[in-house]
């Protein structure tokens, strides 16, 4: 018997219940996993309040690790005891779970379980908005929102690794500490200073090549005033709410700006896609263009508390839960 951590109903932390919950055999093109190391991200609180849509009951997570411990039917590159890493779909905050096989990635062997499920998802976002968004170039500037957060911590080294000159911003003095030694030039505290008044004096009037915004609602505007004419401004996320724009005459007004909202499903719509991302990612990781920062391990069970964290601005870095 494999335990899970279920939602019934949406809402709070407190929603999470853990559960016995037979992961049962794998069908056909299915693996079972059984999760070393379990990832945490923003998207599973999205999920569990609702924000993101999702059939309940549901089983959070995103991203995970460990050993194969059965495969179903027309299941050819697998076998039990293999190690992988995956990211998506949800089902990770578990003991064991389902997984199309498709989506799963074997680990090298310089990828420890850790590793793998504290960089997958946040590591191959970083991916394809660094290579693939906005193809960044040495000599290229960017802004990172939330620089020393899970993502940021991981796209701010990789970007500096690129050439780009970085700059972060963070919630406090601390996280401000962190994001400079993991790639940014500067950083600037959000909470104290106006980040587009410093990111003009910072670039001497010109502005950013491109700002990467996953905090949404409370920098969305201010973000288009860093950005200098033609300058692309990348909404991936929306730690602080949603974000819409009333009027697109804002982005003529501001130098002919470019918008996008990506999701990883439509850079990761097939497995050649996947794999590619998690490559770059295990490489850069290999050759230490990227350190993987893990800053808070919870077991399972407290995966309330480890919701509360991240939503409370707590947490740097990756957070693990342990099955
Ligand atoms: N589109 C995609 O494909 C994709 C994939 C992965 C992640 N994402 C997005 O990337 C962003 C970062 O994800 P993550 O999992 O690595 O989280 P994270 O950055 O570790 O945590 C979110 C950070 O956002 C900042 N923040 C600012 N206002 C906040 C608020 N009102 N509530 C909570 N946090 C606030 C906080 O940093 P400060 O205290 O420094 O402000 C907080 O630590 C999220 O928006 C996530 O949805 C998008």
């Amino acid at each position: 018997m494999s335990r899970a951590l279920v939602v019934h109903q949406v809402g709070g932390p407190e929603v999470m219940k853990l559960e016995d919950r037979d992961a049962g055999a794998p069908g056909p093109d299915q693996i079972r996993i059984r999760n070393r190391a379990i990832g945490l991200n923003f998207v599973d609180v999205y999920q569990r309040t609702g924000l993101y849509k999702v059939d309940l009951p549901f089983v959070p997570g995103s991203e995970g690790a460990g050993e194969v411990t059965a495969v179903g039917a027309g299941v050819s590159e697998f076998k039990a005891g293999d190690r992988v890493g995956y990211i998506g779909p949800a089902g990770a905050y578990a003991e064991e779970r389902l997984l199309p096989a498709a989506r799963a990635i074997p680990l090298p062997k310089h990828i420890d379980f850790e590793t793998a499920a504290a960089s997958m998802l946040k590591g191959m976002t970083a991916y394809y908005l660094l290579f693939e968004t906005w193809k960044l170039q040495a000599g290229e500037s960017i802004l990172w929102h939330a620089a020393a957060g899970g993502v940021g911590l991981i796209a701010c080294q990789w970007a500096k690794a690129l050439g780009a000159t970085v700059y972060g911003t963070v919630g406090s003095e601390a996280k401000a500490a962190l994001a400079k030694a993991n790639g940014c030039r500067e950083v600037i505290n959000y909470r104290t200073e106006h980040f587009p008044r410093r990111i003009r004096e910072l670039t001497g009037g010109r502005g950013v090549d491109v700002v990467y915004d996953g905090v949404g609602q409370a920098t969305f505007e201010p973000s288009l005033d860093c950005l200098r004419p033609r300058g692309l401004m990348v909404s991936f996320g929306n730690a602080s709410g949603t974000v819409s724009i009333p009027d697109l005459g804002v982005l003529a007004a501001k130098g002919s700006l470019y918008v996008t909202r990506p999701t990883s499903g439509a850079y990761f719509a097939t497995t050649g896609e996947l794999r590619k991302a998690a490559e770059m990612l295990f490489a850069a990781i290999r050759d230490g263009a990227i350190k993987v920062t893990i800053n808070q391990r919870f077991t399972l069970e407290d995966a309330v508390a480890a919701h509360r964290a991240l939503e409370a601005r707590e947490t740097t870095g990756s957070t693990l839960l342990l099955p």
